[in-house]
């Protein structure tokens, strides 16, 4: 199913986060919006024993930082054209095939279940033969991810409601919160305990990242920065909503991580080539107003975070802080390894930052480095399993969590 057919029919996804175009005139500005997360500095050997009081799974929501599969198993039950990473060389490092990650190899999302001592986080969706959606023959009992790479905050109904195409599918937030609802009662039922309350308590529930592609398709259909601001408080709380609900529904542990610096991927970086000099910071190379959105974005959504605590004081409600943990890389990418820089993709298609929207990665047009764990940045969208790495053990050992990890969990040999 993943065979790499580099023929006629092949054509690039380029929808949504996985497309690595952004625009912008003179009259608006767009990004394109990713996900990364991830951080892991020490190399452990991952025991696989649980430690008892610790989670005992990981469900997850989000876009295509966090995605394992899904998006990839759906444009093959639809029999849509496969996206640029159902190809090779997307996967070679870890898997040593394309899985539907968006990377070279493992996602924070599969750090922190190797480091909690977890199974990787099987998709919600399979690859069945039919144009329905198929719940994947995956055993959940250790966790089960409902990301979808494009993902948007807002749903199919808003977008109509204003007139914009959602280009990215209907996978939005809430799509992906009634799989999980409707999965529940026999989630539940299939775990040791039988208890749906008990499971919730015990696993740790990744919210995100999500609200990336919203910027960024509203960018490219061509609202104004302003207009585009004011999807952030309502994105915010389609994400506290989302918390709320699972809340609700027995969650205790929530990881909501915030969107990382933007204006460093270097997706944007070309696109925006023509910036002038003062618009980016002399320290990291990046676009200041895209970090400065992205930042204005995170402190709403902390601010919410904070509302939330106050009312569910028994909940532990984690804010994951991939902003700060990845700007590490671009303020000194030699210190983690990144001697090719971070500005510039592993995988791409030439270039000042190698990236070039006629050649995606897994393209034929495109070549792939050496060795990725050299670069931050895997195909100018999202970064290397180097980078996520870096990223997981910046959340799980600190201190890009706040607040911290219950490290007791964290498996350390
Ligand atoms: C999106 O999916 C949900 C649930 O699967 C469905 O109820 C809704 O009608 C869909 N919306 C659109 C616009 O397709
Ligand atoms: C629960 O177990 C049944 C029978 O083995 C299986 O058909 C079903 O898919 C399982 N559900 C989940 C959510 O794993
Ligand atoms: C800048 O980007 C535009 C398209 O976005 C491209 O046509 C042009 O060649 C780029 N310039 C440089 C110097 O890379
Ligand atoms: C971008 O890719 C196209 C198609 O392979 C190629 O013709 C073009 O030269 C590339 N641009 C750069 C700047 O490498």
């Amino acid at each position: 199913m993943m065979e790499h057919s580099h023929g006629s029919d092949y054509v690039f996804e380029t929808l949504c986060s996985v497309d690595i175009s952004m625009a912008f005139s003179a009259s608006h500005f767009s990004f394109k919006h990713i996900t990364f997360l991830q951080i892991l500095p020490i190399i452990l050997t991952i025991p696989t024993q649980h430690t008892i009081g610790c989670y005992t799974s990981i469900i997850s929501f989000g876009d295509s930082l966090a995605d394992t599969g899904n998006y990839l198993h759906y444009t093959q039950y639809s029999h849509s054209t496969p996206p640029n990473f159902a190809f090779p060389p997307y996967g070679e490092t870890y898997f040593h095939r394309p899985t539907g990650r968006c990377s070279d190899g493992r996602l924070i999302i599969d750090f922190i279940a190797q480091y909690l001592g977890l199974q990787l986080v099987p998709p919600y969706l399979g690859d069945g033969e039919k144009n329905v959606i198929t719940r994947s023959e995956e055993n959940f009992e250790e966790g089960v991810n409902f990301a979808v790479v494009g993902a948007s905050a807002l749903d199919a109904a808003f977008y109509k409601e204003i007139g914009l195409d959602d280009p990215c599918g209907n996978f939005s937030l809430e799509v992906q919160l009634g799989w999980f609802k409707e999965m529940l009662p026999s989630l539940c039922t299939n775990t040791s305990s039988g208890n749906c309350n008990k499971l919730l308590q015990s696993s740790l529930v990744l919210l995100g990242t999500i609200g990336g592609n919203d910027y960024d398709n509203a960018f490219m259909a061509g609202l104004s920065f302003e207009e585009v601001q004011s999807f952030v408080p309502l994105i915010v709380n389609v994400i506290a909503s989302a918390i709320n609900e699972l809340i609700k529904l027995g969650a205790v542990t929530l990881m909501v991580p915030g969107i990382i610096p933007i204006g460093c991927l270097p997706v944007n970086l070309a696109y925006y080539n023509n910036s002038k000099e003062e618009e980016y910071d002399p320290l990291t190379g990046c676009l200041i107003w895209l970090n400065k959105f992205a930042e204005y974005h995170n402190e709403l959504l902390q601010i919410e975070l904070n509302q939330i605590r106050e009312l569910h004081p028994h909940t532990t409600i984690i804010y994951a802080d991939y902003y700060n943990d990845a700007m590490r890389f671009y303020l000194s990418p030699s210190k983690f390894g990144f001697t090719e820089g971070a500005l510039t993709a592993c995988c791409g298609g030439g270039g000042p930052y190698n990236v070039n929207s006629t050649a995606e990665c897994g393209s034929p047009e495109s070549t792939s480095c050496d060795n990725p764990s050299l670069y931050a940045s895997w195909d100018g969208l999202h970064f290397t399993e180097a980078a996520y790495k870096w990223i997981s053990q910046g959340l799980l050992f600190g201190p890009y969590t706040i607040p911290p990890l219950n490290t007791s969990c964290v498996l350390l040999v």
